[in-house]
């Protein structure tokens, strides 16, 4: 049996037809939906990705703004560009990309960020707020992998799902969504004794470690769904995910391709996040 693969970018491209109409309603009130895209450094992966970010904007009507500052500013000054974009009322969404140049302090310009205008769902009163069940940003990657998910059908509640990997943008609050889902969660990491052992244990496999072709047959139950996060670019040129796609295709039921898969539907969620935040700028 061959898996069936879940296309991120056909599911994407379906939710941002509704995206576009949403927006289409906004205008027609006078709201242009906003948001800032502030980019630092000259990293080709965040270049390339921001670029996607500002098409997909363009696709469904977002107005999307974009500052570049070289690697070398201070940290004083981006948290200053930010306190400037939250008190713009025609930004009503701010996205930092990460990774920041390391004298920069990720968790200092996050928090600079109004959570009201926080559409990447970092901030940690997002966090919160998603960890106790409140109305919030939920962030981009995890939201993305539940709507590919529950798009299968599968009944997520009382399943096992394993997460690898433990970052704060993707694999912790990946488990806490599925966790609200009702999921049994277990999370895997770089120091996990025998991993294999535990992620064939999976009914839902979720890889975000950055690590190409971990994940090989050997570690996937039959029938499983398996999600992978990993973006890595090969010698060649080529990008792969953590997962050895032919390899798991033959003993998975769904698998999500690299790319095309999850990329897209992060980007989607984005979309979605910029455009609810400037509704709720409208209910205020
Ligand atoms: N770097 C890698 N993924 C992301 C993301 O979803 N948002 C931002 N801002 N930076 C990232």
């Amino acid at each position: 049996m061959t898996a069936q693969i879940i296309s991120g970018a056909e599911l994407a491209k379906e939710i941002r037809g509704q995206l576009a109409k949403e927006v289409e309603v906004l205008k027609q009130k006078g709201i242009e939906p906003g948001l800032a895209v502030i980019l630092v450094g000259d990293d080709p992966a965040s270049h390339s990705y921001v670029k996607g970010k500002q098409k997909a904007c363009a696709e469904v009507g977002i107005r999307s703004t974009l500052l570049t500052f070289p690697a070398t500013i201070t940290e004083q000054f981006l948290l200053e560009k930010i306190q400037e974009l939250n008190a713009d009322p025609s930004v009503h969404g701010i996205l930092v990309q990460l990774p920041l140049p390391s004298h920069i302090n990720e968790l200092k310009v996050i928090e600079t960020i109004s959570p009201e205008k926080d559409v990447d769902g970092f901030h940690p009163i997002n966090v919160g707020r998603m960890m106790v069940g409140q109305k919030a940003f939920l962030p981009c990657t995890p939201y993305g992998i539940l709507v590919m998910v529950k798009s299968i059908g599968v009944d997520i509640a009382g399943k096992h799902v394993v997460v690898v990997g433990r970052s704060n943008i993707v694999g912790k609050p990946v488990g806490q969504l599925f966790l609200r889902e009702h999921a049994t969660v277990t999370y895997c990491h770089s120091k996990t004794n025998n991993l294999a052992a535990i992620t064939r244990q999976a009914d839902i496999l979720i890889v975000a470690v950055g690590k190409a072709r971990l994940i090989g047959a050997d570690y996937v139950k039959p029938g499983a769904v398996v999600i992978d996060v990993g973006v890595n670019r090969l010698e060649n040129g080529k990008l792969c995910g953590d997962v050895n796609f032919d390899e798991v295709k033959e003993v998975a039921s769904y698998i999500t391709p690299v790319p095309k898969g999850v990329g897209p539907m992060t980007i989607t969620m984005l979309l979605h996040n910029t455009i609810e935040a400037a509704k709720e700028l409208m209910h205020r």
